[in-house]
C-alpha cells in the first residue's frame, strides 16, 4: 500500500488536520525516524536563537528539563521560561485528549507550538523537533550556527506502548555510563523500555543488600571459554582472565532516574528457575545437588537449576523485594527461559515436592514455581512478565509472556487473554549476524539483515482481531555472549534497532522498505554526531556457501526450539 493510500485511510480513521496533508516525500525529505504518523509540510522555516524563550502550560513539569536536555548542549541556548505563551518561541500546550505518549507539533512563523496530554507526548515532540533541526544539534558540545527549523504540521502517536531494546548484562558486564548512552539512545528512537537482563549463570550483577555473596562470588568468573562452542568450529579454549563487575544499588537508582526522565521504564530481569548458576555458585543450597558450583565459564544451557524448595522461593522473594525497592517498573521479569528439567528428574527431593504439590510432572513444577512468583509480584502491586517457556505446563493467571521463540507462544498466550511482548528471534535477535559472516564479527550463527528488521510485523497474521490488544508491542534482544564491549554492542544493535523503531512506532501501512532507507541515511548522519559504532548499511547478502550454511542453521534451530518446548 502506497503511504498515500496509508494516509487517506489514516484521515478516514483519526482526528484529522485542518489542511490537507501529504506525507510520503516531505517526510523522506526531513528524515523523520520513526516516520511520523501525519505530516504535512509548508514552505518555511523558523529560526531559533539565543534568547528563545519557552512558554509551558502548568500541566507540563518536565518539560523545561527536557528541552535543556535534548537541545542545549548543542546550541547553547537556555530556553529561559516565559509566563506569557504569545511571546515564547516554543510553547508546550495542554490537550487531555490525545493519548499518553500522542503530540501535535506545528513550526510557523509564529514559533513552535507542542500540544500534548502528558510530558512523554512532550518529550517526543522534542525528539522530533531535534531531528528537524540541523544534524549538529546531536553534538554534545556547542556549535556556532543558525538554528532554522523547517514549517510543518505534525500529528503523531505510537501504535505500541512497549518499544523496548533489552542488553544482557551478565554473560558481558557493561558500564553504568555506557548503560545510560544505550538509554538515551533508544529514547532518541521514542523507545521506552530499557529490559536490563541482570543475572545469569555467568554473572550475576546487580547488588542484593541480604545476600552480599551474589555479587562477591556470583558477579565473577575465573575465565571465559574463547567463540561459541556447540555452534561454532572457533573453539580456542579459554581466556584465561577474569571477568566480573556488578551495579551498586546506589547505581540502580541512578540508571533508573537517568532513564526516567527520558521517559524510559527500565524493566529488571532476575532469571528464575534456570539461568541461575552464579546465584547458585554464591549459595549453594539454591541448587538441587548442594554442590559448589563455578559461575559458569562456558555459554549455552546449565543443567543448574534451582531447587524448587520454600527457601528458594523465600530467598527470591526476598531478592524481588530489594529489587522492586529499585525499579518502580509494574512488570518485573522473572526470566523462565531454558531451564533444563534434567536436575529435577533426578532429584529425590523434587521428585517429592512433585508428588506432594500433586503436580503432574517437571513441567508443571515449573509452572507452579512461576505461579509462586507471580502471587507474590501481584500482592505487591506489580505484574510479571517472562519468556515463553512460562507457558510450559500451564501460564498463570497474571503473567503477561514475552515471544521468543517465534510468534506462535505470544500468539496462544494472546488467545487465552495474557498480554504479549514480542521477541521473535525471528525479527529481533540482533546477537544475530547482519551480513555474510566471513565479513562480520563473530556472532550468533544466525542472520538477521536490517531488511528483515523492517519487515516484522508483531501482530500475528492469524490472530483474531478481539486479540489485538494483548500484543503490547516489542522489542530487540542484545545477548552479549560474543560482544566484550560496549562498541561491540553498538555494532548489533544500530541501525537494527532504527528500524525496530519503525516498526513500534509508525503505522504499517505506509511501512516500505525502499522508501525507509533514504531516511535512514539521513538519521545515520545523526548517529554520526552521537558518535555511535552503528554497522554501515548494505553489503549485506549472503554468499552461496552462507546461504546454505543459513538452512541448516535454521532447521537445528527450530529442531532445539521444539526440543526446548517439550
Ligand atoms: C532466550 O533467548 N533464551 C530468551
Amino acid at each position: 500500500m502506497s503511504y498515500r493510500w496509508a494516509f487517506i485511510i489514516g484521515l478516514l480513521l483519526g482526528p484529522g488536520m485542518s489542511a490537507p496533508l501529504a506525507i510520503a516525500s516531505d517526510s523522506a525529505a526531513l528524515s523523520l525516524v520513526p516516520v511520523p504518523q501525519r505530516m504535512e509540510r509548508p514552505e518555511g522555516e523558523f529560526a531559533l536563537h539565543l534568547d528563545a524563550t519557552l512558554y509551558t502550560a502548568p500541566v507540563f513539569r518536565h518539560a523545561p528539563r527536557s528541552l535543556r536536555l535534548l537541545l542545549s548542549p548543542a546550541t547553547g541556548f537556555t530556553f529561559e521560561r516565559v509566563a506569557d505563551s504569545a511571546a515564547a518561541a516554543i510553547r508546550v500546550l495542554h490537550d487531555g485528549e490525545l493519548g499518553p505518549e500522542a503530540y501535535v507539533l506545528r513550526v510557523g512563523a509564529g514559533g513552535v507550538d507542542i500540544t500534548a496530554a502528558a510530558d512523554a507526548g512532550v518529550f517526543y515532540a522534542l525528539q522530533t523537533l531535534r531531528q528537524l533541526l540541523p544534524t549538529d544539534v546531536y553534538s554534545q558540545t556547542p556549535v556556532e550556527r543558525q538554528w532554522a527549523v523547517p514549517f510543518v504540521a505534525i500529528e503523531d502517536a505510537p501504535r505500541f506502548g512497549w518499544r523496548g531494546l533489552h542488553l544482557d548484562v551478565g554473560r558481558h558486564f557493561m558500564p553504568v555510563d555506557f548503560v545510560k548512552r544505550y538509554i538515551d539512545l533508544l529514547a532518541a528512537h521514542k523507545m521506552n523500555r530499557f529490559h536490563w537482563h541482570l543475572t545469569e549463570d555467568q554473572g550475576w550483577r546487580i547488588e542484593i543488600r541480604q545476600y552480599p555473596k551474589l555479587t562477591e562470588i556470583g558477579s565473577v568468573r575465573a575465565q571465559t571459554v574463547q567463540g561459541f562452542p556447540g555452534f561454532s568450529r572457533k573453539e580456542l579454549g579459554y581466556d584465561g582472565t577474569p571477568h566480573g563487575g556488578f551495579y551498586t544499588q546506589e547505581e540502580v537508582r541512578e540508571v533508573v532516574a537517568y532513564a526516567a526522565q527520558r521517559h524510559v521504564t527500565v524493566v529488571p530481569e532476575i532469571e528464575f528457575p534456570g539461568h541461575a548458576q552464579a546465584a547458585i555458585a554464591s549459595y549453594p543450597e539454591l541448587g538441587n545437588t548442594g554442590k559448589q558450583l563455578k559461575v559458569k565459564e562456558e555459554w549455552g544451557i546449565s543443567k543448574n537449576t534451582l531447587k524448587p524448595s520454600d527457601e528458594t522461593l523465600q530467598f527470591y522473594r526476598n531478592v524481588l523485594t530489594e529489587v522492586m525497592a529499585l525499579f518502580p517498573s509494574e512488570y518485573i521479569h522473572i526470566g523462565g527461559d531454558e531451564a533444563p528439567k534434567d536436575q529435577w528428574e533426578e532429584s529425590p527431593y523434587a521428585q517429592q515436592r512433585i508428588r506432594e504439590l500433586g503436580l503432574a510432572n517437571e513441567n508443571e513444577l515449573q509452572s507452579w514455581l512461576i505461579q509462586q512468583m507471580d502471587d507474590f509480584l501481584s500482592a505487591n502491586g506489580r505484574r510479571l512478565v517472562g519468556w515463553d517457556e512460562i507457558m510450559q505446563g500451564g501460564l498463570s493467571s497474571n503473567a503477561t509472556v514475552m515471544s521468543w521463540r517465534g510468534m506462535a507462544p505470544g500468539a496462544k498466550a494472546a488467545r487465552q487473554g495474557h498480554d504479549v511482548i514480542m521477541a521473535p528471534t525471528t525479527y529481533t535477535y540482533f546477537d544475530y549476524y547482519q551480513g555474510d559472516d566471513s565479513k562480520e564479527p563473530t556472532a550468533l550463527p544466525f542472520y538477521l539483515p536490517l531488511r528483515e528488521v523492517y519487515s516484522f510485523e508483531p501482530i500475528p497474521a492469524k490472530l483474531p482481531p478481539e486479540f489485538h490488544r494483548h500484543i503490547l508491542g516489542g522489542q530487540g534482544q542484545l545477548w552479549t555472549e560474543m560482544m566484550k564491549t560496549p562498541e561491540h554492542v553498538e555494532y548489533m544493535a544500530y541501525p537494527r534497532a532504527v528500524a525496530l523503531s519503525e516498526v513500534l512506532w509508525s503505522s504499517p501501512a505506509g511501512r516500505n522498505y525502499e522508501e525507509f532507507l533514504p531516511r535512514l541515511d539521513a538519521h545515520l548522519q545523526r548517529l554520526d554526531r552521537l558518535q555511535v559504532n552503528y554497522r554501515p548499511p548494505g553489503d549485506d547478502e549472503l554468499t552461496l556457501k552462507g546461504k546454505i550454511k543459513q538452512l541448516l542453521f535454521k532447521a537445528a534451530l527450530r529442531v532445539y526450539l521444539w526440543w526446548n518446548g517439550h
